[in-house]
């Protein structure tokens, strides 16, 4: 066992340097960012270029009211920052932020105040670079979920158990209906370093968030072991990197995935 953790920290003392210079807050282009500021993204496609102050989107906040799927799968959003190519026509059509933001799910860009008064919302978005205060406070949220180490510092998975935090998967008119899919059983991947300890990877949870469409067959193929890949290449934003890193857990946080070290 002594051996065991010893060669660990030996291979983790290997990767440190890799994790730091790939490793997190890709999408916000900072080395370390703080737990408020992890997952957040800037767009500006066009924002600048028309005299906008860029987009600020907080995943935190939408993640803890809907799943992945819902806005990866449904409304159609890469999981690539920048791709999806956003107008604010888009918007104005219900597509993309506008699927939501329309007055209804949440602020769209006009309201009517009580006294039939519109006021513009533009700035709530449009903030980057603006003294604007925010309507949704991190560390207020926090102090009512269980904590994990990296990231926002949130344990999401147990947030979701105890029921913490209720996840929409269905928008109407966006969604359509999909039949009940049984989760697959966990599975124990197995790393090429043979001193390295194994993961185990539970389906059940993944899909709660992701359904199965956001990592097959894309991501993963359809078969165990189809496609061979590295911890380089996790840490390089690709697989499980993809996702842990920019907005899951980052991927410093070694034994949260080889759990067999931690027992
Ligand atoms: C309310 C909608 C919404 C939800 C919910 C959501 N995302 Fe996103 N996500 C976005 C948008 C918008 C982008 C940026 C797309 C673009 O710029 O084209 C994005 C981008 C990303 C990226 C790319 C980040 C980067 O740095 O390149 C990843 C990875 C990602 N999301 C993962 C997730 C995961 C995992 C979840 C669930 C835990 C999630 N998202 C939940 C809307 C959402
Ligand atoms: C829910 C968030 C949100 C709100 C509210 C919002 N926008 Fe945007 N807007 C976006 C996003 C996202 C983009 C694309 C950002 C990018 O890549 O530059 C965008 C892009 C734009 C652009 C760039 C050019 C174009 O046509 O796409 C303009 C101009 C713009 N918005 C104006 C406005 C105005 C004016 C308002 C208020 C009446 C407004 N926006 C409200 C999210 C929002
Ligand atoms: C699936 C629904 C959904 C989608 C899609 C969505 N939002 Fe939101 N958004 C919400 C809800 C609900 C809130 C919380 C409402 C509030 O703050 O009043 C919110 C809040 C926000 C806030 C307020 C943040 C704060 O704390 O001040 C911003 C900014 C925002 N969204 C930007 C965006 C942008 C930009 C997009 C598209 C790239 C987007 N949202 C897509 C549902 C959505
Ligand atoms: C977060 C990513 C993720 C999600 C979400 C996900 N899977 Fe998987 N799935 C994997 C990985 C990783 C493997 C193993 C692939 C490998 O070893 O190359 C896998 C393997 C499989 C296998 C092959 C198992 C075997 O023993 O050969 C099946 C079948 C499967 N998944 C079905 C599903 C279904 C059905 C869903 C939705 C309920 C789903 N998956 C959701 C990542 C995911
Ligand atoms: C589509 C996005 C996505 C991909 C791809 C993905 N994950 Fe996750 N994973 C998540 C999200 C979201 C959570 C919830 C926790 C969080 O956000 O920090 C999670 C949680 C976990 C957990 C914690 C489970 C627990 O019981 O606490 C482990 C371990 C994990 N992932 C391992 C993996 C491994 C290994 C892979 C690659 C084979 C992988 N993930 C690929 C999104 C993803
Ligand atoms: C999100 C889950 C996740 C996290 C976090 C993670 N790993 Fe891995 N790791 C994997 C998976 C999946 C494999 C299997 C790839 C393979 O076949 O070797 C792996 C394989 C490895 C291997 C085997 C050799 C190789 O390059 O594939 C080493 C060494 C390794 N990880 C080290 C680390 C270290 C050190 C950390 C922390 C800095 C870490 N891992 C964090 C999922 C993770």
């Amino acid at each position: 066992m002594l051996k065991k953790i010893y060669i660990f920290l030996l291979i983790v003392s290997l990767f440190i340097p890799l994790t730091t210079a790939f490793g997190d807050g890709l999408g916000i282009k900072k080395k370390n960012p703080k737990p408020h500021e992890f997952g957040d993204l800037i767009l500006n496609n066009f924002s600048t270029k028309a005299n906008r102050a860029p987009v600020l989107f907080r995943h935190w906040l939408h993640r803890a009211k809907y799943t992945c799927r819902l806005c990866h799968v449904d409304i159609g959003f890469s999981m690539r920052s920048g791709e999806t190519g956003i107008t604010e026509s888009d918007n104005e059509n219900g597509l993309y932020c506008g699927s939501c933001h329309n007055e209804k799910e949440a602020f769209g860009p006009t309201s009517t105040d009580t006294s039939g008064k519109d006021i513009k919302n533009c700035d709530l978005c449009h903030r980057v670079g603006k003294e604007i205060p925010l309507r949704n406070n991190f560390y207020e949220f926090r102090k009512t979920m269980p904590r994990e180490r990296f990231g926002n510092g949130i344990d999401w998975i147990k947030a979701e158990e105890q029921g913490l935090i209720k996840l929409k998967d269905y928008l109407e008119n966006i969604s359509i209906k999909r039949p009940k899919i049984d989760d697959p059983a966990a599975l124990t991947i197995e790393p090429h370093e043979k001193n390295m300890p194994e993961i185990i990877f539970s389906h059940e949870k993944h899909a709660k968030w992701s359904g199965c469409e956001l990592c097959h067959p894309d991501i993963f193929g359809i078969k165990k072991g189809a496609e061979p890949y590295t911890m380089q290449e996790i840490f390089d934003g690709k697989y499980c990197g993809l996702c842990h890193g920019p907005v899951a857990f980052p991927n410093m946080d070694c034994q949260r995935c080889h759990t067999k070290l931690a027992q």
